[in-house]
């Protein structure tokens, strides 16, 4: 097949620029499109077989469920079983980087879900993944159009690299704005448990319910006999080819000092070492396969670059790659939970 892209410039209406694209995902085809987490790969999300052509696409296990995209909070109603939690979330942070998890409606098909009887919903923010749900009329499937176990795509030529001739479009809307995927949310009594962490933090979400609690894979290695909460996040997922080592700190003094003198040494002895390390160790951390991912502070920087870089270091001939971990507060723990699953929870703390 071949993979049309559709280029948008933004000084133009967007709804002309992705009519036909919206009239493919109504005919049963797959269009892969911007949102201001990551790139999703649309399908209709009434059709049955839609998502299995997604799943396919991807090479995704099918026991993993999509989320629908909407363009307005209100328009859940025609798909799940909305409640007092979904409007609180909905009218503090919609639309915007958030998927609540809801109790599905018939019209959703079970191939939609994973066979759950529960759907994801989310309503985006990116203008031009508004237009394409106004357009095509229907709840838009999406996963991250990214092949299965790959990064999540944050710009058209990441899609391309991995879906090019296996969709029937991509649109190009330029570099993801956050950079990571949505916050996923499971409304409970009392309060609201994060299945995944993301743009839309935990300390945003405290300032709205007075029980936020995280799910245990999050920042642990699942051991426990119990399946995490989004059957996705079992999977090992954003791993480079190289084994990744996560750099943690834990409290020891003078952090930054004992981690660039570890670095220094390994790049000593193997200059090929792969490296993902803070804008301030430019000076002293130099190699061919080292990458610098914002101010140490800049955590909307890391999240933005994190899957790029991860990407880039499979064009590499990295042996190893080592990387400094955020801060856990704030966006810090999206970009760590990312981390340690790229890294296959493997942590040094230095
Ligand atoms: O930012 C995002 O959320 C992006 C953009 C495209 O919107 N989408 C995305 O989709 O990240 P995906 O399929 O890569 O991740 C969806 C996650 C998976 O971990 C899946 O298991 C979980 O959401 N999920 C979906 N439906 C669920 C459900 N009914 N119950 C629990 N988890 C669910
Ligand atoms: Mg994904």
């Amino acid at each position: 097949m071949i993979t049309e892209i559709v280029k948008i410039d933004f000084s133009k209406p967007l709804d002309a620029q992705v009519q036909k694209c919206a009239e493919t995902i109504v005919r049963g085809g797959l269009v892969a499109f911007p949102t201001e987490t990551v790139y999703g790969l649309g399908g209709n999300a009434l059709d049955a077989d839609a998502a299995k052509k997604i799943y396919a696409a991807k090479g995704r296990p099918s026991d993993n469920p999509l989320i629908i995209h909407i363009e307005k909070p209100s328009d859940a109603e025609e798909y799940c079983l909305t409640n007092d939690s979904y409007y609180k979330i909905a009218n503090a942070f919609m639309p915007g980087p958030i998927t609540v998890i809801l109790p599905k409606k018939e019209i959703i098909p079970f191939s939609v879900t994973g066979g759950l009887s529960t759907v994801a919903v989310r309503c985006p923010e990116h203008p031009v993944a508004r237009a394409l749900i106004r357009a095509a009329g229907v709840p838009i499937a999406a996963p991250s159009a990214n092949t299965s176990g790959r990064p999540s795509p944050t710009s058209a030529s990441h899609v391309i690299e991995d879906l090019s001739s296996k969709i029937d479009a991509i649109i190009d809307g330029g570099d993801s704005e956050i950079g990571l995927e949505s916050t996923i949310v499971m409304p409970r009594d009392g309060g609201v448990t994060v299945l995944r962490p993301g743009g839309i933090t935990v300390e945003m979400l405290s300032e709205i319910f007075d029980d936020v609690t995280l799910d245990e894979g999050i920042v642990k290695k699942n051991e426990s006999a119990s399946a995490p909460l989004a059957p996705g996040m079992k999977y090992r997922h954003y791993a480079p080819r190289a084994t990744v080592f996560l750099i943690k700190d834990v409290g020891n003094a003078d952090f930054d000092g004992r981690v660039k003198r570890f670095l220094k040494g390994k790049l000593d002895r193997e200059p090929l070492t792969g490296v993902i390390c803070f804008d301030e160790y430019r000076d002293e951390i130099i190699g061919k396969n080292v990458f610098y991912f914002g101010k140490k502070a800049d955590d909307d920087e890391h999240a933005k670059r994190l899957f790029d870089i991860l990407r880039r270091f499979d064009k590499t001939d990295a042996p190893e790659i080592y990387a400094t971990a955020s801060d856990l507060r704030g966006v810090g723990l999206a970009i760590y939970n990312r981390m340690l699953k790229a890294s296959g929870f493997n942590i040094l703390e230095i």
